[in-house]
């Protein structure tokens, strides 16, 4: 178990983290959703030892980050978001120099685990190949599969599939998954949608340092208002009537950024065409129409008043 007590990062005058709280199950596939900047790293970081909190506790499997960090070294493995593989070695001898690292195994127990994962993600062939001459992708795996390879109590990975072609990425949360169901505990960053949904087990959305909302998918998109969100581009520069909207008592919530109108309302369909008639008839210009299930994309914009674009 993992357990985030009030834990907060200072840098200068910024709070990158701040008041942070939530507990992380044992082999759960955690997932911390958030735009760029908003403390994701910054909380792995200090989870894995290398940032030390600035106030606040953080404890892994029992253990202090601060008073036991070799403790805590030896059941984490973390891949970072930008791959810190070194240049002049090729992927294997990478791998093979990490697992040497973080690992009891011996020598023909590391190289048999690094072959099996360089198959896996189709990098064998290129297993000699100077990591500085991949392309991000290749690089990225490179440095997902440090993970892999370990199988550490608990893993961390950093934006896994960035860069990722999608095949690729289909591949690496099929992989991540596997290392749950081996017993690990993982935790993903991620600032993509589909990712934080189809992979984890509960999202954490984290937002300007902050805990925004932690449950599984399902129960975030339940809670959302309504059941049904409408998005509507309307005509730019306009000014929008939300009375217009709010008067219906199906309504619940109007957001809107620039012209795009989100309306979070239950039985959309049946008040669908009202709803277009009553803003044609205000005179709004209305280039689009969108009716749909919530999506976490929604629970965020809904917790936030942004759109995680
Ligand atoms: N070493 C540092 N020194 C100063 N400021 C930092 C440092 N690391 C992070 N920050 C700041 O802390 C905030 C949170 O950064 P962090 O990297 O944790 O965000 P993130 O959620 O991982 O974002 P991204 O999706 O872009 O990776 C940002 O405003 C960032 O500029
Ligand atoms: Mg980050």
């Amino acid at each position: 178990m993992i357990g985030f007590d009030r834990a907060g990062k200072r840098f200068g005058t910024l709070d990158a983290v701040k008041e942070f709280s939530m507990t992380i199950q044992d082999e759960e596939i955690l997932g911390l959703l958030g735009p760029n900047g908003a403390g994701k790293t910054t909380l792995m970081l200090m989870m894995g030892t290398v940032y030390r909190p600035t106030s606040g506790k953080i404890s892994v499997n029992g253990l202090d980050v601060v008073q036991h960090p070799n403790d805590v070294r030896k059941i984490i493995g973390i891949a970072f978001q930008d791959p810190r593989v070194d240049g002049i070695l090729g992927a294997f001898d990478v791998l093979n120099w990490h697992l040497k690292m973080t690992t009891n195994l011996d020598k023909v127990e590391r190289e048999d685990r690094v072959e099996k994962v360089l198959r896996a993600v189709d990098l064998w062939d290129a297993r000699n190949k100077r990591t500085w001459l991949m392309s991000g992708g290749m690089r990225k795996k490179v440095e997902d599969c440090k993970v892999l390879a370990q199988r550490p109590k608990i893993a961390v990975f950093d934006e896994p599939t960035a860069f990722l072609d999608v095949p690729s990425r289909l591949l690496m949360w099929k992989m991540i998954r596997e290392l749950r169901d081996e017993g690990s505990t993982v935790i993903v960053a991620t600032n993509m949608m589909d990712e934080a949904e189809r992979l984890s087990d509960r999202v954490a959305i984290v937002n300007l340092g902050k805990l925004v909302a932690i449950d599984t998918p399902e129960q975030l998109k339940g809670k959302t208002k309504g059941g049904e969100v409408l998005e509507l581009t309307v005509g730019n520069g306009q000014e929008f009537p939300r009375e217009c909207l709010t008067q219906f008592s199906e309504v619940q919530e109007v957001n809107q950024e620039n012209n795009k109108v989100t309306v979070y309302l239950s039985g959309g369909r049946l008040l669908l065409p009202k709803i277009v008639e009553t803003l044609t008839n205000r005179g709004v210009k209305i280039d689009s129409v969108h009716l749909k299930e919530v999506t976490l994309e929604d629970v965020f914009l809904n917790y936030t008043g942004h759109r995680l674009e």
